[in-house]
């Protein structure tokens, strides 16, 4: 652990309530739950970005995956609870031995480990899901919940489809898990169906009637599928539970989970009316949003609370006059509070290295590593030869396409494209397969599936095209494109991204990426080889 991390207070959950009752503990499961949903998958590099922007950002719990799902999340959880020095590391396991058994070893070295366990406890879960007997699921509570205390002390505990649970039998699977030593009990709306008055109820009941219930940290964990995840998990904070659990950008599954950056912003915006507290540094929000978007490739709403491009945007001329005379007409929060800078004119074409680096560090990238920072800095340089403003928003994108894709083995080189009205787009393009120049040309329907067929030529696959987007970095026609590209194949889905400020070649880049990262995945259930053969056979 480093001098710095030793003198800043490690975060654990329930010992930081019993210590401070008005503290909400930020439970973030955007590598789990968020991670979870389709096409939302990250490689184990993304995750430990992500992972490292949340501890910056404050966060208390970073529940890292799903430990028995896969090899490559047991390997992600293990590697984010070794790096990750501040917040609690949770993972999640169902309520069988060998799941407990494989988070409980994926948590080991976190400084701060934590076994998050669950099991279904509604009618219809019980009975069609588990087929399960409401005796033996409780059965089941005391021994998961047992069996992960062996391991950690920080145990929290969940009824699956807890807000369409039996409140009595509710009750009674809850005072097993305290019991048998959980320390959190999370109440998920599983499927987004509680309204904040059912759930502050809800709350209120099991804090009345359970015996034991002072002695644990109450937690919300709900969906978005009515639209009322965040209320939700307001209106439970609001009668007394201390944990929240969200992601960022609400990504989830189906409508999403509860956002992160609107429960604490709406925490400290109505601090008057919630009287909590939480560790957050909110001028990181902006960019670890950032950061989740162009990683999963799902781009904000525009009109999404707190982060979307037009949350702090005044159009009309009557809000215009409004602000100009005073902003806390039509502004209930500062852009600057959750990391919206003013659109920043950066450098131009004389800036040099050392302005650069500083400008990186500025934005939070910290140490890119040599290779990325020279890429990048060539990077700017062109881009500042063709484009006449640069903005912070320009020099992310490029950055982020840089740390993504400079381990790559597949490398774009160069791509021309002939098209317009008169027939076939044709592409030629040429790409390095580690380090071996490979040219192809390629015809299609446009100038997109023309790039995308010659890259099939040097790099032949199964992969079928997902999704193709392109989101303008900034405003005018000169901007900067951001493509995401999602290739599926064998069921396995990956995400690629490019940025240029021509979008065929910011496409080719994305395609490019999604390969590599799709070689890498087909590697791992390969005996031998490496990225770049299993790439291009
Ligand atoms: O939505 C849910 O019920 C969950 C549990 C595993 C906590 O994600
Ligand atoms: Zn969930």
């Amino acid at each position: 652990m480093t001098a710095t991390a030793a003198a800043e207070p490690i975060r654990s959950g329930p010992d930081r309530v019993a210590a401070d009752p008005d503290h909400v503990v930020i439970f973030d499961t955007t590598l789990r739950d968020g991670e979870q949903s389709p096409g939302c998958s990250m490689n184990l590099d993304e995750k430990l970005r992500v992972a490292r922007a949340l501890e910056e950002m404050g966060v208390d719990v970073i529940e890292a995956g799903f430990p028995i799902a896969s090899n490559g999340d047991f390997e992600a959880v293990q590697a984010i609870a070794r790096q990750v020095e501040r917040c609690t590391v949770a993972g999640l396991a169902r309520a069988a031995a060998r799941d407990i058994d494989r988070a409980g070893e994926a948590v080991r070295d976190a400084v701060r480990p934590r076994i998050h366990t669950f099991i279904s406890t509604s009618p219809l879960h019980m009975k069609y899901k588990l087929q399960m007997e409401p005796e033996t699921v409780l059965e089941a509570v005391s021994f998961s919940v047992a069996r992960a205390r062996t391991y950690t002390d920080d145990v929290q505990w969940s009824p699956e489809d807890g807000s369409r649970t039996e409140p009595d039998f509710l009750c009674r699977t809850v005072e097993a898990a305290i019991k048998a030593g959980a320390r959190t009990i999370n109440i998920p709306d599983t499927v987004g169906y509680a309204t904040p008055e059912d759930f502050a109820a809800l709350f209120t009941m099991l804090k009345e009637r359970v015996p034991g219930a002072d002695r644990v940290v109450f937690s919300a964990h709900t969906h978005n599928d009515l639209g009322l995840a965040v209320a939700n998990a307001l209106a439970a904070v609001d009668v007394g539970a201390r944990q929240v659990e969200c992601t960022i950008n609400g990504i989830g599954e189906r409508a999403g989970n509860a956002s992160l950056e609107e429960i604490v912003m709406a925490m400290r915006t109505r601090a008057d009316r919630y009287h909590v507290k939480n560790d957050i540094e909110a001028t990181h929000i902006m960019k670890v949003s950032r950061l989740v978007s162009s990683i999963t490739g799902f781009q904000v709403q525009p009109n999404k609370a707190i982060v979307g491009a037009n949350a702090f945007a005044h159009e009309s001329g009557i809000h215009q006059d409004g602000m100009l005379k005073h902003a806390g007409t039509y502004e209930i929060m500062t852009p600057e509070s959750v990391g919206v800078t003013k659109t920043n004119l950066v450098m131009g074409k004389h800036s040099g290295r050392n302005a650069f680096r500083n400008k990186l560090i500025d934005l939070g990238f910290g140490d890119v590593g040599d290779n990325a920072f020279q890429d990048a800095f060539q990077r700017f340089k062109d881009l500042a030869d063709k484009k006449k403003d640069i903005y912070d928003e320009d020099i992310i994108a490029l950055v982020d396409d840089e740390i993504a894709s400079s381990e790559d083995a597949v490398q774009l080189q160069s791509v021309g494209v002939m098209a317009g009205s008169g027939g076939k787009a044709r592409a030629q393009l040429t790409l390095t397969v580690s380090d071996d120049v490979r040219f192809a040309q390629a015809e299609g329907n446009g100038p997109v599936d023309a790039v995308f067929n010659a890259i099939g030529r040097i790099v032949p696959h199964q992969a079928t095209l997902q999704l193709y987007q392109v989101h303008a970095v900034t405003g005018g026609t000169d901007a900067q494109a951001e493509v995401t590209v999602r290739l599926e194949e064998d069921g396995k889905t990956v995400n690629g991204q490019g940025a240029d400020y021509d979008t065929l070649v910011a496409s080719a880049r994305a395609y490019v990426h999604a390969l590599n990262k799709l070689a890498v995945k087909r590697l791992k259930t390969k005996p031998a080889g490496d990225a770049a053969s299993v790439a291009a056979e």
